[in-house]
């Protein structure tokens, strides 16, 4: 059994300690049965209605000034930022909580699964339902305005954030978008996408400049902002970095030519989170509201508006961009909108449904799954007991519970099949072995009280040369501990320090967890310790993995395969903001194990957390590998149902899996990721994931699109035809195996002869979720929309529809195309 404490119960506690403090014409409906954007669709933000322009009129400058920046929360409910209001005519505070994944404050809420899941789905429906829970639960929990969804694109596998946010492909996550903004306005709160825009990676994001040009930017990262904008998200955030030399926060260009003008984004735009620079500039380029306190607005604005360096008229435009979304929400009326009780049933539920839905099998040799009800299990992995719940940083959710995996397992159990547990790899060490420290000191379990400091100087002495990895668990200010005259747990960079991961970082008893990989010389080493007891005293414990402690879980893990039927093997991979990933391989010896684990039984299943794209050097040692992302709070009992063929593992991947660190659209260029000099180029311009695969002839690990189902399908009769405002695409699903199913057919679309602009070899036209007994057969018509034919002038700075002749394919991947057929678009009917 793993260490003492890791309990279901204990996730909660951790979880609850760790909080921190140009459109062409058309928007015709159907590629996936969802409008798209269309510069018509969004009234230009010129008159506010009566109420908020009297409001105004009877605002001084000092009371406008207060909702243009964030202040302290009198009743802080642990949300991210808050406005106050002016209570004096009537106008509420404004509370803002996080996050992508279900609401951000103290008090427990549904944890959904991580955005990236959700996309996997390929459901627009799902999203919404994803966006109601979201909406419902922020209003119960006291809150106004929600800081998501993330849009940005998945462009670096590397980059930390890849879980928050759905796709490396614009119409998925312009659909998705669409649908959850839909879903958590229609509940009353106020959506905010983030982060505007090219913020696609975590290395530098609050200084790097990206370098995009305008086809590029427009085509990619935009396409899901104008989305959002179009499904009328209330507010903006922008990014922490440059765009073509400005910091996106007072970015001319994207907050006033893209969003204001070309899109008529009608709502307010605030800063991320400690994200202004400026003054003047800002507010001159559009920004509305700093957060989450006072530095460029506040006393300097007011400042700047008295010596006229920013026009008084400035700021009302601001105060009545956010007062009238306010209104548009009903916050301003004499009777707002009554709060609802939460529904974690409900909650729960969907949670449940959508990690189902996304769970992405992406290898199954001989039909390894689905478990058998009555066989012998042996579950292995740390994240096998203690449940991966969601990713860190902003996106952490205090979830209402969260089962083992390990347990949902066990009760899925049928008479004569058992569950064992081996942990595998050790994500919290083990206590320093006796003897090893002069002078001896106890280091498992020390408390410092409030305003004492405690430390230690001595030796360490190791037996013989190894690869250590240091774990210091602490409560406080983390202890400083200097081996051989070298910190081993240095202060992060920027925001990381603040930022950790979703399950390494935290100890199942709620203490911070930090890690740290030395080789070690046989002999002794000095080590120094300092830990403060600070304002409310310590708790803190150092432990250590050894290459023995390493071989012994490993040892025991192969044991434990060998006498079981199959094995299950949970992998982990834990991202959060503020840090990029450095590698795509799983960590910490991961690979070793899983190699060692398929040997002994090569009917296991790899069951992976991960945020993002990951190597698999050991892909074919194993039997499965089931992709769960961080999959909420439901995340256990997902899991099972799907091993168990309860449910057909529906999800798709929504990024390519490359197969090494050599073969993805950002290796070798340092300039494209992670930038040179702090300057980014997106010089894989329009080629961007599946796109660059294709252009590029690579053969990626698994495909953009791909995942199995325990059936198999046939993909019949494609037809296409463009109507004269669309292009419908037809064709046949029929389910060819012996039990139901999802299938996920995926239409792609060929360069037009016609443009003189750089074209992707292929791009998604759009796609459908479809759930098939063993059998049945559907017809199905995906309409590809003038928007996806057409691709940006940079001439005209707009949009051009790709005319003639193109060729369309119809594929259960990007990679596994089983038709094609040409077609001509833009001629008219009877022409
Ligand atoms: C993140 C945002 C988040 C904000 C408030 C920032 O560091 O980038 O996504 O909404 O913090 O928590």
């Amino acid at each position: 059994m793993p260490h003492s404490g890791n309990s279901a119960d204990g996730v909660s506690r951790r979880a609850a300690l760790r909080r921190m403090g140009g459109a062409i014409m058309v928007a015709a409906a159907v590629t996936t049965g969802l409008p798209s954007p269309a510069r018509a669709a969004a009234p230009p933000a010129r008159g506010a209605g009566p109420r908020v322009e009297s409001l105004l009129g009877r605002l001084t400058l000092d009371e406008k000034l207060t909702f243009l920046h964030g202040a302290d929360d009198p009743h802080d409910l642990g949300q991210a930022g808050y406005v106050p209001g002016v209570p004096r005519l009537g106008i509420p505070p404004l509370r803002l909580a996080d996050g992508p994944a279900g609401v951000r404050v103290t008090k427990h809420a549904t944890a959904l699964p991580a955005p990236v899941l959700l996309a996997a789905t390929f459901d627009p429906a799902l999203a919404r339902r994803y966006g109601e829970v979201i909406g419902r639960e922020g209003r119960a929990l006291g809150q106004d305005v929600l800081l998501s969804p993330m849009v940005n694109l998945i462009r670096t596998p590397y980059a930390g954030r890849n879980f928050e946010t759905f796709s490396e492909d614009p119409l998925l996550s312009a659909d998705m978008v669409t649908e959850e903004i839909r879903g958590i306005q229609g509940q009353g709160l106020i959506a905010t996408v983030k982060h505007f825009a090219l913020n696609n990676q975590e290395k530098n994001r609050t200084s790097v400049d990206v370098r995009a040009d305008e086809q590029t930017m427009h085509e990619l990262e935009l396409r899901g902002f104008e989305a959002a904008v179009a499904a009328g998200a209330g507010s903006v955030m922008g990014s922490y970095n440059k765009v073509d030399g400005t910091y996106a926060c007072e970015n001319k260009q994207l907050l006033g030519d893209i969003l204001r003008d070309r899109w008529h984004f009608a709502g307010w735009v605030m800063t991320d989170w400690y994200a202004a620079h400026t003054t003047v500039a800002a507010m001159a380029a559009g920004l509305d509201m700093e957060m989450p306190g006072e530095q460029a607005f506040g006393a300097a604005l007011k400042k700047a508006v008295k010596d006229g360096t920013v026009p008084e008229a400035q700021v009302d435009a601001a105060v009545r961009r956010i007062l009238t979304v306010m209104d548009r929400f009903g916050l301003l009326a004499a009777k707002p909108p009554p709060r609802p009780g939460r529904d974690a049933a409900a909650g729960a539920a969907v949670a449940l449904d959508i990690a189902k839905a996304g769970a992405t099998l992406l290898h199954n040799r001989n039909r390894t799954l689905p478990l058998p009800a009555h066989a012998s299990v042996a579950v292995i992995g740390p994240t096998g007991y203690v449940p991966f719940v969601s990713g860190g940083g902003s996106a952490h959710v205090v979830p209402d519970h969260a089962e083992s995996p390990y347990q949902a397992i066990k009760s899925r159990m049928r008479q004569g099949g058992s569950v064992g547990y081996a942990l595998g790899a050790d994500i919290y060490g083990r206590a320093l072995p006796g003897g090893a420290l002069a002078p001896a000191a106890d280091l498992e379990e020390r408390t410092v009280p409030a305003g004492r400091t405690w430390t230690y100087e001595g030796n360490l002495t190791v037996d013989e040369d190894d690869a250590w990895t240091f774990a210091v668990h602490y409560s406080g200010e983390r202890p400083e501990v200097v081996l051989d005259g070298t910190e081993l747990f240095p202060k992060l960079p920027g925001s990381a320090e603040h930022f950790s991961g979703g399950l390494v970082a935290v100890a199942p008893d709620g203490l911070t967890v930090r890690r740290a990989s030395r080789t070690l010389a046989a002999g002794r080493h000095t080590l120094e310790i300092t830990a403060k007891g600070g304002a409310e005293g310590q708790t803190f414990r150092l432990r250590r993995v050894t290459g023995a402690t390493r071989a012994d879980d490993v040892a025991a893990a192969v044991r434990a395969a060998r006498g079981a039927d199959h094995v299950v093997l949970f992998a982990y991979e834990d991202a959060t903001e503020g840090t990029d990933r450095t590698s795509l391989a799983l960590p910490d010896h991961q690979e070793a194990l899983i190699t060692a684990v398929a040997r002994a039984n090569p009917r296991t299943t790899v069951v992976l957390n991960s945020s993002s794209a990951i190597t698999m050097p050991w892909l074919d040692e194993v039997g499965a590998v089931l992709q769960m992302y961080y999959p909420g709070q439901e995340g256990a009992a997902a899991t099972a149902a799907v091993l168990y063929g309860d449910v057909d593992p529906g999800g798709r991947l929504t990024q390519t899996f490359p197969t090494s660190e050599d073969t993805h659209p950002m290796s070798g260029d340092p300039r494209r990721y992670p930038g040179v000099n702090k300057v980014e180029e997106y010089s894989e311009g329009i080629h961007l994931g599946h796109r660059w695969y294709a252009a590029q002839n690579v053969e990626p690990l698994f495909p953009f699109g791909h995942g199995l189902s325990y059936t198999t399908f046939a993909y019949e009769e494609l037809a296409a035809r463009w109507t004269g405002r669309a292009l419908d695409v037809e064709f046949t699903v029929r389910n060819t195996g012996s039990r139901a199913g999802i299938a996920v057919p995926q239409v792609y679309v060929g360069p037009s002869p016609d443009l003189d602009v750089d074209q992707a070899v292929r791009v998604l036209g759009g796609y459908r979720r479809l759930a098939l007994d063993a059998g049945e057969r559907r017809r199905v018509t995906v309409r590809v929309t003038p928007r996806t034919l057409s691709s940006w002038d940079t001439g005209r700075h707009d949009w051009v529809l790709g005319t003639g002749r193109r060729t369309v394919w119809l594929g259960a991947s990007a990679g596994d195309l089983r038709g094609s057929t040409d077609v001509t678009v833009g001629q008219r009917k009877g022409k």
